[in-house]
């Protein structure tokens, strides 16, 4: 959603959301993330943004079902869609969350290059309270080539993981505690 030049806030936590169209899951989740950082007076801590791993839909809005599962539940998301860029994407966000494990390898793909800590790539659904500590993180579909209700389900996911993402975030030392454990 912001532009890519935007400079590194070093004040503020950096959240990537990464999907591989950015049209579907990642605004979502950068919109959702966004809403409840504001409903609990948290926005200004937050440096937000989302990407792809993929460059079909450079410069394309949200698709139009993102859109309107955003707006049933007053989010609007303002997005123009663009690419991970490794190099400062890397340097400006503490934490990149990819929606599913073969956007996560995109992602620690790229991060080798820069030498990253790969505990700052994380699963969106790591931060699900729903899903139990035993069992094997679970991913956001693509709900790209689906029905609408695929939309309204990746919604729910990433609203329980965008709550769970900031409860621990809330906490002293939260960052810490999810890039080092
Ligand atoms: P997203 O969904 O990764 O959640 O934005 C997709 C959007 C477009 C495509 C695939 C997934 N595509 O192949 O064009």
């Amino acid at each position: 959603m912001n532009s890519t030049t935007e400079p590194t806030r070093p004040d503020r936590i950096g959240v990537l959301f990464v999907c591989l169209g950015n049209i579907c899951r990642s605004p979502l989740a950068e919109g959702i993330f966004i809403h409840l950082a504001r409903e609990r007076g948290l926005l200004d801590r937050f440096d937000i943004d989302s990407c792809g791993t993929g460059a079909w839909h450079v410069g394309h809005d949200a698709d139009s079902r993102s859109i309107r599962v955003a707006a049933k539940y007053a989010i609007t998301l303002a997005h123009e869609a663009r690419q991970l860029e490794p190099h400062s994407d890397f340097a400006r966000f503490h934490l990149l969350l990819p929606m599913d494990r073969s956007n996560m390898r995109g992602v620690l793909a790229a991060g080798s290059r820069y030498a990253v800590n790969p505990g700052r790539v994380r699963l969106m659904r790591s931060f699900d309270p729903t899903h139990l500590a035993t069992a094997e993180i679970p991913e956001v579909p693509d709900p790209y080539e689906g029905a609408d209700d695929g939309f309204e389900r990746v919604f729910h996911m990433l609203h329980r993981a965008c709550g769970g993402l900031l409860d621990r975030l809330s906490t002293p030392n939260g960052l810490d505690s999810i890039v080092n454990h």
